[in-house]
């Protein structure tokens, strides 16, 4: 790991690395958090759906998947899926349900940027490969209605409502939430902060393990927002098995680097999970 230059003023840092030796990369992000954040109905900002624009992103959409597809890191990263202690991770969230519902946060703007357009890309693969992961909600809330209704015509439903990151896990759930900030990840936590509902939860994010050592090795110099938005992420490393994502591509490496399958495994009671303030 390089280095770690703390720019603060929004609340966000910014992470150098090394590796590779090319390439800065905004991750984690942290936002300020300064009203109660509430669970609202919402529509797009952009209510009009513009059909000239949807088709062209359709278009685009279809060469993300296609392009996806047929890539060495595509096969990879099913691989990653397919390897026998990550499957065993999925057999047991799924428990006796036959399909995960997959919940997608943070998409961002499919239209605007390319590494969106890649991540939806390889969800919907993934719902079309395995047999085993059923429907798709998507949400984000800078999503325009032209792009809702193209998530929509590749058969994800938009939700119309600012969950906050706070669905619990009261089925299996795959949650897919790429490259999202730390308050999400922290909410869905908290929102399902018992051994039951954790255990029923695959997620895939920001590698948590990365949280953890920037925070442990910067923890004298960051933003005490910073400290308490992670938390619980990292409350919940001690059991949570992490499988990383390795993206060796160029092409992939802005959409999917630093992010891992996150699984959560406590043997013991309630009782016994870690108390943190929220
Ligand atoms: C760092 S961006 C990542 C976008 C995209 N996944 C990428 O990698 O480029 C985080 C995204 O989370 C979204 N977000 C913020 N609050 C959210 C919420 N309550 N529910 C879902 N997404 C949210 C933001 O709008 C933003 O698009």
């Amino acid at each position: 790991m390089g280095s770690v230059n703390n720019s603060s003023e929004d609340g966000e840092w910014k992470v150098v690395l090394n590796r590779r030796g090319r390439q800065g990369r905004r991750f984690p992000k942290y936002k300020a958090q300064e009203e109660e954040e509430q669970q609202q109905p919402w529509t797009p900002n952009e209510l009009e759906v513009d059909s000239l624009r949807q088709s062209r992103l359709i278009q685009k959409m279809e060469i993300s998947m296609k392009k996806l597809e047929n890539s060495q890191f595509y096969a990879e990263f099913v691989g990653k899926i397919q390897a026998p202690e990550v499957l065993d991770h999925f057999r047991r969230v799924l428990g006796t349900e036959s399909q995960l519902n997959m919940v997608i946060y943070g998409i961002g703007s499919i239209e605007s940027y390319e590494p969106p357009r890649f991540q939806l890309s390889i969800a919907i693969l993934l719902k079309k490969k395995f047999d085993w992961i059923g429907d798709i909600e998507v949400f984000d809330p800078v999503l325009s209605a032209t792009e809702s209704n193209v998530v929509t015509s590749l058969g994800c439903s938009v939700l119309s409502v600012n969950e906050q990151g706070r669905r619990e896990a009261i089925k299996p759930t795959l949650f897919f939430m790429p490259h999202c900030e730390a308050e999400l990840y922290s909410n869905l936590l908290q929102a399902n902060w018992r051994t039951d509902s954790l255990s029923r939860i695959a997620l895939f994010g920001n590698s948590f393990q990365t949280y953890e050592q920037h925070v442990v090795e910067n923890k004298n110099s960051l933003n005490p927002r910073v400290i308490s938005s992670t938390r619980r992420i990292i409350a919940v490393r001690s059991f949570t098995h992490e499988f990383a994502i390795e993206t060796v591509s160029d092409d992939y490496f802005p959409a999917f680097h630093d992010s891992s399958w996150h699984f959560f495994c406590h043997d013991h009671p309630d009782s016994e999970l870690p108390l943190v303030d929220s």
